[in-house]
């Protein structure tokens, strides 16, 4: 494999997936939308000169014979990623678009020899728990009234106790969300048609993943970039539920090194890796951090705001991807410094998420526990 396609390659993922193989002596591609909330400002100056750059949909399928002439390995990461209620968006770009992928390799007999797709942590939905009397559970999303007591552990659905939460296994996916059911749905074709028609193909389900590049502008997602926007703005960092959520959260250099190993070693073939963070860290503790990092003299909030359709407790296990020689190299606080030294020095900062936090407070995502 020489000639390697990266959709998606102007983000945050794939520009750090682009160094990584223009590093390794690879010809790189990028195709990618320029999605306008991402990119205002057209093509990123970080792109390396020598990659050679598409602007295209890949729900379009002459953008994807475009892009695909002369290459023989893809990493897909082009992908709708938000909170908002524009559910179709998620499966006709995510779903439809990593389809026609594998439609247009059979229909022309492309000469792909292996296919990297972006899955993600959300086809996991609430996550793996354990119940002292009923044993592992991988139950629902926490039911409404529930959050709007102020009530925020997850309960065992058949005696009601608290449950325990547990590192989650590449084994068992229970997506809740639109987003991660197109991804999973995309993980399905992607083996299906792979094992078909003889197209290795493997699936990252990235942990949250941080670092420079996050761009600042969508700040839907992202608790680094809200977080450093807030606290860079001397406002709090607002922690949702209690701010005893715990997530991993893993560096783009760790996730650029994960894609390339799993494009590159054979061993990956047809399997679904998480690619995850060092530890869990609850909400609180991200935001402190955040704040001693910055220098700034702020308590973080915590109001008794929740994000409808956010789960409790999601850290991943790494070890499956692990075994393979990687690890999760970057501490945290290294990950943090780099990125609020990173958002500095961008031009023309504002605290976005002040009218993004207002746009998702009337769409009803954001809520306030009554108690
Ligand atoms: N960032 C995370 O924490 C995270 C976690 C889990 C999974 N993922 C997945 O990783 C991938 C990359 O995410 P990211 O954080 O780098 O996002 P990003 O928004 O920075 O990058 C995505 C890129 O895809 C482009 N794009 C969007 N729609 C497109 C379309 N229809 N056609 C072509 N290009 C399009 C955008 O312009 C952007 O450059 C996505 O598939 C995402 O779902 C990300």
């Amino acid at each position: 494999m020489n000639h390697i396609l990266v959709t998606g390659g102007a983000g945050f993922i794939g520009s750090h997936t682009v160094d990584h193989l223009v590093a390794k002596g690879y010809r790189v591609r990028v195709l990618d939308s320029l999605q306008e909330r991402v990119h205002p400002h057209g093509w990123p100056a970080y792109i390396p000169e020598s990659v050679d750059k598409i602007q295209g949909d890949v729900r379009n399928r002459a953008d994807w014979l475009k892009a695909l002439d002369g290459i023989d390995g893809v990493i897909h990461l082009a992908a709708y990623q938000d909170y908002m209620p524009d559910f179709s968006t998620f499966h006709h770009v995510n779903t439809v678009g990593g389809t026609l992928l594998y439609e247009l390799i059979v229909e022309r007999q492309l000469p792909i020899k292996k296919v990297v797709l972006a899955s993600s942590q959300a086809t996991y939905g609430e996550g793996k728990y354990r119940c002292g009397e009923h044993g592992l559970l991988y139950p629902n999303s926490r039911p409404d009234a529930q959050l709007a007591r102020g009530e925020w552990e997850v309960r065992c659905p058949h005696c009601n106790t608290e449950l325990e939460h547990q590192r989650i296994t590449e084994d068992t996916v229970n997506p809740h969300t639109t987003y991660g059911i197109s991804k999973y749905a995309v993980e399905m074709t992607s083996f299906s048609l792979g094992r078909k028609y003889d197209i290795p193909t493997t699936n990252m389900r990235y942990s949250i993943v941080q670092g420079p590049r996050n761009s600042f502008f969508n700040a839907y997602s992202g608790i680094c970039r809200i977080f450093t926007l807030r606290v860079l703005h001397d406002q709090p960092p607002v922690c949702y539920e209690d701010g005893q959520s715990l997530r991993d959260y893993i560096y783009v250099g760790d996730v650029a090194r994960a894609n390339v190993l799993c494009l590159e070693d054979e061993r990956a073939d047809f399997r679904a890796f998480n690619v995850a963070g060092q530890r869990g860290t609850t909400t609180l503790e991200y935001a402190n951090m955040v704040i001693q990092t910055a220098g700034r003299h702020i308590e973080p909030l915590v109001n008794g705001d929740y994000r409808f359709g956010d789960t409790r407790h999601t850290v991943s296990s790494g070890e499956a991807l692990q075994s393979l020689g990687w690890r999760p190299e970057t501490p945290l606080e290294q990950v943090i410094a780099e990125y609020v030294e990173w958002v500095k020095e961008q031009p023309n900062l504002r605290d976005f998420y002040a009218e993004t936090a207002q746009k998702m407070r009337a769409a009803n995502i954001i809520r306030r526990a009554q108690s």
